[in-house]
C-alpha cells in the first residue's frame, strides 16, 4: 500500500499561480526551464507534511512577492481514506497560519505532521554523506519522528533544555548564576538524551540492513556500505534498552563530568545534537575517503531506506519528490532509483533533456509559475 496524492492546488506561494492537478497514482513528471517553479511546487507538498522547508524558505518569502495570500491544499488517500490538508498564510499575518487537516484547523504548521509522509530527494542531499553530521541528524530525526510521531516533541524539547542549558552556562562564566542550577537541565538532558540516543539507535539500525543492502546493488556487489550510530556519550549500544535507568545514568554522568569544560567553552560539548551517524564505504569513513560518486549513491540508497522502513513499519509507502537529482545521476543509477520507487506515487522534477523515457505516468510542463499545456 502507498500513499496516494490524489489533487494538489497551489495558488502564491512564491510564483506558483492557479495550479491544479490531478495527480498519477505512480508518476508524475514536472518539467520547465530554470526558475520557472519546478522547485517550489515540490516544495509546497513538502510543506504539507508539516516539516519545515528543505530549503529553509522564510515564511515572508512563501507569498508571491506582488501578492498578498498563498494557498496550498491537497487531498491524497492513505489505507484509510482520503484526507484533505491545507496550508494558507496572509500578508501581513505571517505568524498565523491556516493550516488544517480535514476541514478542523491545527495550531501550527508543525502540527500537521504524520498525515502525509512524504520522502524528499534534492541535490542538496547528495552530499547527505559527506556534509556537516548536523544533516545526519535531521535526517535521522526526521526518518524516525515518521514512524513514531510523538519522537518529534521530544527532539523539540531537548533543543529547547539545551539551549536554556547552554545559556545558564555562560551566566554562570560570568558569574551571574551558580553551578548548582545546572543540576536541574542535566537531569532532564540526560532523560531525553538517552531516550533520543536509544530511538537513533535502533532506527539506525534498521536503515543500515536496508542500505547495505541497496548499496550492494547498486554499485553491483563490487562495493559494501556499513551505517553507524556514533554516541558522543556512549561507547556501547548494543543490547541495552534500558533508557530510563541504565542509559540515563550513564549519560547524566558524562554530562557532569564535562561541566567544568562546558563552563569554560558556554556550550554543551557531549550529547545527542553533537551525535553522528557514520556510513563506512568499503569499510573507510565515507566523509573522509568517499569518491563523489559514492557520496552520491550513498545518499540515494539512504533516502530509499527511509522509505522502505516507512512502508514495513506503517503498512504505507510514502510519496517520493524528487527535485531535479535525476540529472545528477549518472543512467545507471537513474534507472536504479526509479526501479526501486516503482511501488510508490513519486513526483519528478527535471530540466527538458532530462525526462525519463518510455514510462508510464502524468506529465506536466512548468512556465512562469504555471502549469502550460
Ligand atoms: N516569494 C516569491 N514571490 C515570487 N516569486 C518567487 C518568490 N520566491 C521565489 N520566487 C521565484 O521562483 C522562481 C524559482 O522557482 P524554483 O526554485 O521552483 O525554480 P526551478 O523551476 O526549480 O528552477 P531550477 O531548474 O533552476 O531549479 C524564481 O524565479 C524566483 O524568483
Ligand atoms: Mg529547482
Amino acid at each position: 500500500m502507498s500513499m496516494k496524492i490524489t489533487e494538489i492546488s497551489i495558488n502564491g506561494f512564491k510564483n506558483l499561480k492557479d495550479i491544479n492537478v490531478s495527480p498519477h497514482p505512480k508518476l508524475n513528471i514536472f518539467c520547465g526551464d530554470n526558475a520557472q517553479g519546478k522547485t517550489n511546487l515540490i516544495e509546497a507538498v513538502w510543506l504539507c507534511s508539516g516539516v519545515r522547508s528543505f530549503r529553509s524558505t522564510k515564511d515572508k518569502d512563501m507569498i508571491d512577492i506582488s501578492g498578498e495570500v498563498m494557498s496550498i491544499a491537497l487531498r491524497f488517500k492513505n489505507r484509510e481514506r482520503e484526507q484533505e490538508i491545507c496550508y494558507r498564510m496572509a500578508k501581513p499575518y505571517l505568524k498565523d497560519k491556516n493550516c488544517s487537516v480535514n476541514g478542523v484547523r491545527v495550531k501550527a504548521p508543525s502540527k500537521l505532521f504524520g498525515r502525509l509522509n512524504c520522502v524528499v530527494f534534492t541535490p542538496e542531499d547528495l552530499e547527505l554523506s559527506k556534509g556537516s553530521p548536523d544533516k545526519r541528524r535531521q535526517f535521522l530525526d526526521l526518518s524516525a519522528a515518521q514512524i513514531k510521531n510523538s519522537y518529534k516533541l521530544v527532539t523539540e524539547k531537548y533543543d529547547q533544555i539545551l539551549e536554556q542549558r547552554n545559556t545558564l552556562l555562560k551566566n554562570i562564566s560570568f558569574g551571574r548564576s551558580d553551578r548548582d542550577e545546572l543540576d536541574v537541565w542535566d537531569m532532564q538532558l540526560a532523560q531525553m538524551g538517552a531516550y533520543i540516543t536509544l530511538l537513533r539507535y535502533n532506527y539506525s539500525k534498521k536503515l543500515g540492513a536496508y542500505a547495505s543492502k541497496l548499496y550492494s546493488e547498486i554499485s553491483s556487489g563490487r562495493e559494501s556500505l556499513e551505517l553507524r550510530y556514533s554516541s558522543t556519550v556512549f561507547g556501547e549500544l548494543e543490547g541495552r534498552t534500558d533508557y530510563r535507568n541504565d542509559l540515563a545514568a550513564e549519560y547524566l554522568e558524562c554530562i557532569r563530568c564535562c561541566r567544568d569544560e562546558d563552563i569554560r567553552l558556554g556550550f554543551t560539548g557531549k550529547g545527542v545534537h553533537r551525535d553522528d551517524l557514520t556510513a563506512f564505504i568499503n569499510g573507510l569513513p565515507a566523509r573522509d575517503f568517499a569518491s563523489q560518486g559514492q557520496h552520491r549513491s550513498a545518499a540515494l540508497v539512504l533516502k530509499l531506506a527511509q522509505a522502505n522502513i516507512l512502508l514495513d513499519e506503517t503498512g504505507e509507502a510514502p510519496v517520493f519528490l524528487l527535485d531535479d537529482v535525476l540529472s545528477e545521476l549518472d543512467p545507471s543509477r537513474q534507472e536504479f532509483v526509479i526501479s526501486k520507487i516503482d511501488n510508490m506515487q513519486v513526483f519528478i522534477t527535471c530540466c527538458d533533456e532530462n525526462i525519463p523515457e518510455n514510462k508510464t505516468g502524468k506529465f506536466y510542463r512548468i512556465k512562469g509559475g504555471r502549469i502550460v499545456r
